[in-house]
C-alpha cells in the first residue's frame, strides 16, 4: 500500500525569507494547511534559531547541514540561506537521497550549477528551485498566449526591469553586496528574468553578450540611514543580449534606482506583438492598478487585450501559488510549470555570462560554461509528480 503520511520537511535558513513564505506554512496557525510537517531547521546564527525554535517546537542545528542529514532524515529540504551556500547543501541533501526546494538562485555561479545538476543526476532524489516568478498570474497568461502562438514564433523579446531606490539600496546594505556571495544582481536578481525569459521563449540560451556598470550606490553616495559599505563590488546597472538556440534574441536591462518597480515587456514574433508591464504595489499602501494588461497585436489583425486580476499576497500571489505548485501533492498541470535543476543552471549561467561579457567584452557561450547539463535527462521526483528535466 502506498505510504500517505504527510511529507517531513526541514528548513535551512531561518531568515526572511523563511518567516515570509515557509515557516508559516508548518504549525497549529499555519496559512495553507496540509503541506506537511516541519521537523528540523538549521542556522549558523544561534539567535536566529532560537526565535524559530520559541515558536516551533523542533531539533536546531547549525550551519552544516550534514548531520541534520543524517539525523533527522527528512523527506524535503527547503533551502533558504544565503544563496553562496546553496550549492553545497542542495549537494549534500542529493547525496543523502533527500528532496530539495532552494531558493533562487539555485548557485552563485554556471560551475556549480553544473555540479548540483551532475549530483541529481546520480541522486534518487530530485531539486526544484523556487523560481515564484513563474507563477504570477500574469507571466503566465504571458506564457500561454506564446504557447498558443497568439503572435507566431518569437523572433525578439525586450524585458526591461526596475527597481524602487529603497529596494535597489537594500542589495549593497545586506550580503548580496558582495559578488562572491550573490553572483551580483545578475545572478541573485536577474535569474528571475533569465529564467523567465528561457521559459517563456521554451528555449536554451546559447550566447550573451554585455555591459554591467555602477551608477547609483557606491560608498560615496550621501548616506540615508546607513552608508554602504566599501567592501560592495557589484553593480546596479545591467543590459545584456541573449540569443537563444532557436534563433530568437532578448534584449534585457535592470535598473536598481527607478522611479517605479517592475517591468516592461515586449514580445515580437513572426506573426505580431506582446505587450505587457508588470508594476509591484509600492510598500506605501498605494493600492495597485486592479488589472494588469497583455495587449496582442496580430499582423493584419485588430489588436486585443487580455486583461487579468492583480493579485494579493506576497509577490502578487506568486508565492501562494508556487507552494500550491511544488508543496503540495502536485497536479501534473501544475507541476510542469516547475523550475527544474537544469533550468535553474541556465538561469544563473546566463547571469555569469553576462558577468564575463562586461569583464573582457566577448560574446560567452552558455553551454561552455555548464559542461554536461544540456545532454541530462532525469527520473521524477516522489513530492511532485513531473519528471526531472529532460
Ligand atoms: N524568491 C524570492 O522572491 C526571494 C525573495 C527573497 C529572498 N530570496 C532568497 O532566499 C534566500 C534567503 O534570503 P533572505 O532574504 O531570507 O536572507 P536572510 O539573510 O534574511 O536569511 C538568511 C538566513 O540564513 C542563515 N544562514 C547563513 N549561513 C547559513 C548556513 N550555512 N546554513 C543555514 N543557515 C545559514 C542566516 O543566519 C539567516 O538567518 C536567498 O537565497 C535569497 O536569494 C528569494
Amino acid at each position: 500500500m502506498a505510504e500517505t503520511r504527510p511529507p517531513r520537511f526541514a528548513l535551512s535558513g531561518a531568515g526572511k525569507r523563511a518567516w515570509k513564505t515557509y515557516l508559516p506554512l508548518f504549525g497549529p496557525d499555519a496559512y495553507a494547511p496540509g503541506i506537511g510537517t516541519l521537523v528540523a531547521v538549521a542556522d549558523d546564527t544561534p539567535e536566529r534559531l532560537a526565535a524559530v525554535t520559541a515558536r516551533w517546537n523542533v531539533p536546531a542545528f547549525g550551519g552544516d547541514i550534514r548531520p541534520l542529514l543524517d539525523e533527522v532524515r527528512p523527506d524535503v529540504l527547503i533551502v533558504t540561506a544565503p544563496d553562496h551556500v546553496h550549492a553545497e547543501q542542495i549537494r549534500a541533501a542529493l547525496s543523502a537521497g533527500v528532496d530539495v526546494l532552494t531558493e533562487k538562485p539555485m548557485t552563485v555561479s554556471a560551475a556549480q550549477a553544473a555540479a548540483v545538476v551532475a549530483a541529481e543526476r546520480r541522486s534518487p532524489a530530485s531539486l526544484r528551485v523556487a523560481h515564484n516568478m513563474r507563477y504570477l498570474n500574469l507571466h503566465q497568461t504571458v506564457k500561454r498566449l506564446l504557447d498558443q502562438g497568439a503572435i507566431g514564433q518569437p523572433v525578439q523579446a525586450h524585458l526591461a526591469y526596475r527597481l524602487r531606490p529603497g529596494h535597489g539600496r537594500s542589495y549593497f546594505l545586506r550580503w548580496h553586496r558582495r559578488a562572491a556571495a550573490s553572483g551580483g544582481l545578475q545572478i541573485t536578481k536577474s535569474c528571475h528574468h533569465f529564467d523567465l525569459l528561457n521559459w517563456w521563449l521554451g528555449d536554451r540560451p546559447q550566447e550573451v553578450t554585455g555591459w554591467t556598470r555602477r551608477v547609483h550606490y557606491s560608498p560615496d553616495t550621501p548616506a540615508e540611514d546607513r552608508r554602504i559599505p566599501a567592501d560592495a563590488d557589484i553593480d546596479d546597472v545591467l543590459a545584456a543580449v541573449i540569443r537563444y538556440s532557436g534563433g530568437a534574441v532578448a534584449h534585457y536591462s535592470l535598473s536598481a534606482r527607478s522611479p517605479w518597480e517592475g517591468h516592461t515587456l515586449t514580445v515580437l514574433g513572426t506573426e505580431g506583438e506582446l505587450t505587457t508591464r508588470y508594476e509591484v504595489a509600492p510598500p506605501d499602501g498605494t493600492p495597485p492598478a486592479e488589472r494588469y494588461a497583455v495587449e496582442v497585436s496580430p499582423l493584419g489583425g485588430a489588436p486585443h487585450t487580455h486583461r487579468i486580476p492583480v493579485e494579493s499576497g506576497t509577490h502578487s500571489g506568486a508565492d501562494a501559488r508556487m507552494i500550491d505548485a511544488l508543496l503540495r501533492r502536485a497536479t501534473p498541470q501544475r507541476a510542469s510549470q516547475a523550475a527544474t535543476a537544469v533550468d535553474g543552471a541556465y538561469a544563473v549561467a546566463v547571469g555569469e555570462a553576462l558577468t564575463r561579457s562586461a569583464a573582457d567584452g566577448t560574446v560567452v557561450a552558455v553551454d561552455e560554461l555548464l559542461p554536461g547539463v544540456r545532454t541530462c535527462a532525469h527520473a521524477g521526483p516522489a513530492w511532485a509528480t513531473t519528471g526531472k528535466e529532460s
